[in-house]
């Protein structure tokens, strides 16, 4: 912090280090400089009202600078709350959205209101969605795919920050549903996924195509490569009744919609996120 090179570290508070921190992030553009200033200097000094140390300075230092060059606030944390949990994250996965947040508390309704145990998270990144619904619903027994080698090792030490309730999740790297084993098709109670769907050309956010992984985000000219491929092989995975949750962009939901009952769903439907933008749809097998 350049307030240490004009004061003793002795004679700083956490506070005018937090003024400083919510300057230098205003002057570089950031969305919300006073919460992230508030976030930045909690996580380099858990207690405020300790004192000032030079270590401690010195953490806080080394983040802000990484925030300032555009790295995500959550990727500089290193990690990022997911309803109860509090997940590690990193360049390796997505960070965990709100609205996803709403999917994982779908899919555990559904799970609670069929009476299942089986439930599986297609493409789980960090594993929040799978982990989520492990912590929270103590009958589940949690199957959690993912392709990425990367994005699975973040899942895995996250599955151990989880306790007992860790036991009940398996983590497989592979393909969509071929990943699983073959003795889960038509035993599945509920299929829940965040899959990628922006479509290649659509304009992101710099710090989203700088900083996320590509392979979590992107999904063919329409964004809709793995919405359809999941769609159309979800019936013959899930027991009935079953249900299918996905994820998807505003602009899908009616598409996906149609491809559900395509697929053999007997009613699909479509539900928004808390800014009432359609956000997911759940389609299911009576
Ligand atoms: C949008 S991210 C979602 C991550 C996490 N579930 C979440 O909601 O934060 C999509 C994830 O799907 C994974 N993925 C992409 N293609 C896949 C495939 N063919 N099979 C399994 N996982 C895949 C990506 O690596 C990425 O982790």
């Amino acid at each position: 912090m350049s307030a240490a090179g004009s004061l003793a570290v002795a004679e700083l508070t956490w506070a005018a280090v937090r003024r400083e921190v919510v300057e230098r992030l205003t002057v570089v553009g950031a969305a919300s400089p006073v919460a992230e200033a508030q976030w930045l200097v909690e996580e380099a000094a858990p207690d405020l009202d300790a004192p000032v140390t030079t270590r401690s300075l010195a953490h806080l230092d080394a983040m802000l600078a990484r925030r300032e060059s555009g790295e995500p606030l959550q990727y500089v944390l290193g990690h990022w709350a997911f309803r109860t949990l509090d997940l590690l994250v990193d360049p390796r996965v997505l960070i965990p959205r709100p609205e996803t947040e709403m999917v994982a508390g779908e899919a555990i309704d559904e799970l609670r209101r069929l009476g299942g145990r089986l439930v599986v998270d297609l493409g789980t990144g960090s594993g929040a969605i799978a982990l989520a619904l492990a912590a929270e619903v103590t009958t589940a027994e949690v199957w959690a795919v993912e392709r990425s080698a990367d994005a699975l090792a973040v899942a895995r030490a996250n599955l151990a920050g989880i306790g007992r309730a860790g036991a009940r999740v398996r983590l497989v790297e592979g393909d969509w549903l071929a990943a699983l084993p073959d003795e889960l098709r038509g035993a599945v109670d509920v299929i829940v996924s965040n899959p990628p769907y922006v479509a290649d050309d659509d304009e992101l956010p710099s710090e989203v195509r700088d900083w996320e992984p590509v392979s979590a985000l992107l999904a063919g000219p329409d964004g809709l490569d793995d919405l359809r491929h999941i769609v159309a092989d979800a019936p013959a995975w899930l027991r009935r009744p079953g249900t299918l949750i996905v994820e998807l962009a505003p602009a899908q939901a009616d598409a996906v919609r149609a491809l559900a009952l395509e697929a053999g769903f007997d009613e699909a439907e479509v539900r928004h996120d808390l800014s009432a933008r359609q956000r997911f749809v759940v389609a299911r097998l009576r």
